[in-house]
């Protein structure tokens, strides 16, 4: 039975939660300082902790989950960093929270992962991009996979450096798509449609559309293409989203650059 210990339990680690509890082969303990989210985390089957200092004596982690805001992290993994038996996983979730600051508060042992999740997480449908430490081996990578890959597609980065691209495409991505859905809903409106079946319309669009282009051998512009005749009606809106100047692709790069800085700001 493998112990894992989740630190803070608030939107994202709850999420996290949620499933991990469904898995079998772990058992999940949790500190979190809000009371009401002990409760909650206690309702899915985990035990929870105000404090590190309150867990069982002689407690002993195999994986420890950092879940806390970034500006909690470093005292979060100094509290805690005691529960992990040697030779354990220190994973953290934390945007913008580097390898080399976490190191400074967990000391040289254990093997650091740092993560980058998205909130469709909580569905199980989560983009989960890792990068590890110097001093993590193949069988990291795999515990690392094996627990996350519980909530969403896992993928690994070698470079910490690429973290800030993947904030700004995958961390943040789920913002926009939702605002894609409330503008292709305004949109649906203006056209004539009453507003909650443009509402429908948009969802189902996206939901069935994605489904389409999830399979890896399939080049979402070919799916593209099959759809717009010539001269047809996908082919005019069309020219209205692949405007080079004034369509979606500069439009994206511009949104996707304005997150990466931020994210590079907030990493300083
Ligand atoms: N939400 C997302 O979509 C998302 C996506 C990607 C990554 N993340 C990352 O996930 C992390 C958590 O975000 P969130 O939205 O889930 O935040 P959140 O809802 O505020 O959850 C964090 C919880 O941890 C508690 N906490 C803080 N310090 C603690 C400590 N030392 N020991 C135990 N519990 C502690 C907090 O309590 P207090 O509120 O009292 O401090 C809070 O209840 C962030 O670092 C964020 O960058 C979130």
């Amino acid at each position: 039975m493998k112990q894992v210990l989740l630190i803070g339990a608030g939107n994202m680690g709850f999420a996290m939660l949620r499933i991990w509890t469904r898995m079998a082969g772990h058992r999940f303990s949790v500190v979190e300082v809000n009371e009401g989210l002990r409760q909650r985390a206690e309702e899915v089957g985990a035990q929870a902790y105000a404090a590190a200092a309150d867990l069982p004596s002689g407690y002993e982690a195999d994986i420890l989950v950092v879940a806390t805001k970034p500006q909690a992290v470093a005292d979060a993994i100094a509290a805690s960093r005691g529960c992990l038996r040697a030779g354990g996983l220190l994973i953290s979730v934390a945007a913008g929270v580097t390898i080399g600051a976490m190191r400074r508060n967990a000391g040289e042992g254990p093997v650091i992962v740092r993560g980058m999740p998205n909130t469709p997480a909580a569905v199980g449908e989560g983009m989960i991009v890792c990068c590890a430490s110097a001093n993590a081996h193949t069988p990291d990578l795999e515990r690392t996979h094996a627990l996350l890959s519980a909530i969403g597609r896992v993928a690994f980065v070698e470079h910490e450096g690429m973290m800030d691209a993947v904030t700004a495409v995958s961390g943040s991505g789920p913002a926009y798509v939702f605002y894609l859905l409330e503008a292709f809903n305004v949109a649906g409106v203006a056209a004539g449609l009453p507003p909650d079946l443009a509402m429908t319309l948009a969802k189902q669009t996206l939901f069935g559309a994605a489904k389409m282009a999830l399979d890896p051998q399939v080049d979402p512009s070919v799916l593209r293409a099959q759809v717009t005749s010539p001269n047809g009606t996908t082919a005019a809106a069309l020219s209205v989203l692949m405007d080079a100047d004034h369509g979606l692709a500069p439009l994206m790069q511009r949104a996707v650059e304005a997150a990466c800085q931020r994210s590079r700001e907030l990493g300083e």
